[in-house]
């Protein structure tokens, strides 16, 4: 859909924004662009509508050079909303949004309930708020109007540049969620920046992340936390892993107080309302001994992660694991261990999960 090749843009006082830039966008597809400041978010950005032109290689969309289209055309095409909403200020809010429907000689009627539309699926009553100045709003009403107006005559494409960064975190959470209902209901392809990784992985299909005007590396955000390409990408994420992708080994108890010898267990040296891990005095794993009686058990590496061990304890029906380090005994696992480690792990903000 759209679509960079070898794209570079040195400015004309010799500031190279981009080096390379390749990358493709699907159409209807989310993208979130991260990265520091100054790393050339804008700058791409501003390519995309022919604010900025890049001095090598060529962006399409559709598969047709950006230079091949009518700039107002490609322009009416491509909603942009930029982090201080510039409303205009002596204009009504219907008004406002009628801005470029107007430009497309759109009839009256189909503006106005467009508008209207528009308003309700983010939660603005029309009869309230149409008439309304931009003075007249608060900041996150600003903002909604903005977005909403970038929508208005139904472009293919929608770039954001920081577009909620001035809102509070709650006005902020909410404008997230109207993005995600609005792209799923009109499938637009939306290009979004952000400095906010939460933000990034909370919208993206994928995530763009940029470092001194290259991509470092672009993936779901599942992956980039999961694999990240290099340290660069670990540190600007951050500690994202999800405590279900754990080792199981930070997890169990590494101490032998599980761990019962043949010997031991022959002597009936045990309490037998534990359970434990029975081992050849030479500690080759045997079974696990579950009130005083011997179950089969299987082997644990310790770099399984938690969520495969939740399924090991599934299949096996025994509450403890032994947790093998190349093939040798070196903990336990137990139920108890997993759900403690998972409930210390987990956030619940308002009565909802959030990890
Ligand atoms: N018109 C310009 N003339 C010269 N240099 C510019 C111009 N616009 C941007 N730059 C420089 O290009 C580089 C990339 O700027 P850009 O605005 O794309 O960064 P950004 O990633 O959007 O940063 P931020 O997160 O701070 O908004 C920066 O070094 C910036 O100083
Ligand atoms: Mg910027």
């Amino acid at each position: 859909m759209i679509e960079f090749k070898g794209v570079q843009k040195t400015y004309p006082d010799g500031t190279v924004a981009i080096k390379n830039f390749n990358l493709e966008i699907k159409e209807g597809e989310l993208l979130t662009l991260i990265g520091p400041s100054g790393c050339g978010k804008t700058t791409t950005m501003k390519m995309i509508n022919r604010l900025v032109e890049p001095t090598a290689g060529d962006i399409y969309i559709n598969g047709k050079q950006l230079k091949e289209y009518n700039i107002h055309e490609l322009r009416w095409n491509i909603g942009y909303v930029l982090q201080q909403i510039a409303l205009f200020p002596h204009m009504t809010v219907e008004e406002n949004i009628a801005v470029v429907p107007e430009m497309k000689k759109w009839k009256k009627k189909e503006i106005h309930d467009r508008a209207k539309e528009l308003m309700q699926m983010v939660g603005m009553e029309p009869s309230i708020y149409m008439k309304k100045k931009p003075s007249e709003l608060s900041g996150g009403q600003q903002q909604r109007v903005g977005v909403i107006r970038a929508l208005a005559a139904d472009p293919q494409i929608l770039l954001m540049d920081e577009p909620f960064s001035a809102l509070d975190p709650i006005s902020r959470e909410g404008l997230q969620k109207d993005i995600r209902k609005l792209q799923k209901q009109i499938k637009k392809t939306i290009v979004f920046v952000t400095h906010d990784i939460d933000e990034a992985t909370a919208l993206g299909d994928r995530i763009c992340l940029m470092n001194a005007g290259e991509i470092i590396q672009v993936d779901t955000p599942q992956k980039l936390i999961l694999e990240p390409r290099d340290s660069f990408v670990r540190n600007f994420i951050g500690d994202k892993k999800s405590p279900w992708q754990t080792a199981v080994d930070i997890v169990a108890s590494q101490t032998v107080s599980r761990i019962l010898t043949q010997t031991a267990y022959e002597e009936g040296n045990f309490d037998s309302e534990q359970a434990y891990i029975l081992s050849s005095d030479d500690g080759q794993v045997l079974c696990a001994v579950e009130h005083g009686k011997q179950q089969n058990v299987m082997e644990i590496p310790n770099d399984m992660n938690v969520l495969e061990a939740v399924s090991v304890f599934e299949n096996t029906g025994t509450s403890i694991l032994p947790v093998t380090k190349n093939n040798e005994l070196i903990g336990t696992l137990t139920q108890q261990e997993l759900l403690t480690y998972l409930a210390s792990k987990t956030e619940v903000k308002n009565g909802v999960v959030t990890q």
